[in-house]
């Protein structure tokens, strides 16, 4: 295992409480494997990730029966540490805005260069023509370089991103939403890159992908998790999480995307909206909207079980789920929860 989460909580403290936005989540991702996480925007995607970044506030309270990283714990490891011994070298992450992550005075090239140049002893002429090098890969002409973020498309900024992402050669690269806001056929090309770059990197790669499009979730990973209010739901191979969901939120999901259904199926979309974090909540967070919970489901919290090897899923009521699979096609399921909600 590369990167082995169980039982991860990342709490922000505010003034008026608590917000659980990672609330218990376990996964771990395989040294060349890609692991989508896919969920609505506010479950704590970005937290997820930004406490394996080491990018949240330190005010926030981060803890974990497992937080480890190529066999080394990371709750333990000093920011020293992880700052010369992990970021970029082993983790590197490709930003949800490659816009903000740019710095608009300096030239795009001199950006990767300057990384290279702090965290390895490297010098300035290998890094440029390693900068230049990564450009190539990425799929962009090695004279752009010289070229400032504002000159660049959305694409091709993503692009550079990548690039600086790739320049020390990491285990794990993490993306934040990497194509979002672009245009699809400019998506397809940097997934397809990336895809490729994957395929020829001598040392082997994974990714965390997050994004909240189930279509660019699926056509990238080999296992899926999905989260929802701070909590993941299910994960397992893509193949399983879209053809023998077991959880209702993804079944609900599932309903929603029109791109990985029959064209002439009406999109279903879950009544009712996600919990406020700040609550506290005993039993399933899903319970409110779901058309299958029974008081049980309040009681306490769902246990997240093995349901088939590597297939796990938050919910009590699983011995139920063919009828639940059957009965979540039809709209009046979704319709009639509604009331609870
Ligand atoms: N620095 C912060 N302080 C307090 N709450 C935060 C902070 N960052 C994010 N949150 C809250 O945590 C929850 C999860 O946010 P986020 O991780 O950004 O979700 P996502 O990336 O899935 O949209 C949201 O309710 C958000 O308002
Ligand atoms: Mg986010």
């Amino acid at each position: 295992m590369l990167l082995e989460i169980k039982n991860l909580k990342t709490h922000y403290r505010i003034e008026k409480g608590t917000v659980k936005a990672v609330d218990g989540v376990s996964f771990s991702i395989n040294e060349d494997e890609v692991f989508g996480l896919a969920g609505e925007s506010g479950c704590g995607k970005s937290t997820l990730i930004r406490t394996i970044m080491r990018l949240i506030p330190a005010s926030a309270r981060v803890t974990a029966d497992t937080f480890s990283f190529q066999g080394r714990d990371l709750l333990s490891l000093s920011d020293k540490d992880y700052r010369e011994k992990i970021l970029w070298k082993e983790i590197s992450m490709v930003p949800q805005s490659a816009m903000a992550s740019l710095n608009p005075v300096h030239r795009v090239g001199d950006q990767i260069v300057e990384a290279i140049v702090t965290h390895t002893k490297m010098s300035r002429r290998e890094a440029e023509d390693r900068s230049i090098n990564l450009f190539e890969v990425v799929g962009l002409q090695a004279g752009l370089t010289r070229s400032y973020p504002h000159e660049f498309s959305g694409g091709m900024r993503q692009r550079a991103m990548i690039a600086m992402a790739l320049a020390l050669d990491p285990s794990l690269i993490i993306m934040d939403e990497p194509t979002t806001g672009l245009d699809v056929l400019v998506q397809e090309r940097i997934l397809r890159k990336l895809a490729e770059i994957r395929q020829q990197a001598k040392k082997k790669k994974a990714i965390l992908l997050i994004t909240h499009d189930i279509s660019v979730i699926a056509e990238m990973s080999d296992r899926i998790g999905i989260m929802y209010a701070g909590r993941l739901m299910e994960s397992a191979s893509a193949k399983d999480v879209f053809n023998e969901p077991f959880h209702p939120y993804t079944l609900g999901l599932k309903n929603a995307f029109p791109s990985i259904k029959v064209l002439d199926q009406e999109l279903i979309s879950i009544p009712g909206s996600p919990p406020n974090l700040i609550d506290d909540i005993p039993g399933c967070v899903f319970s409110p909207r779901c058309p299958f919970a029974i008081p049980e489901c309040d009681a306490g919290r769902p246990e997240y079980k093995e349901v088939k090897p590597r297939h796990f899923a938050a919910c009590i009521r699983t011995d139920h789920v063919e009828e639940f699979r059957k009965r979540a096609g039809d709209k009046e399921t979704w319709i009639s929860s509604r009331s609870k909600a």
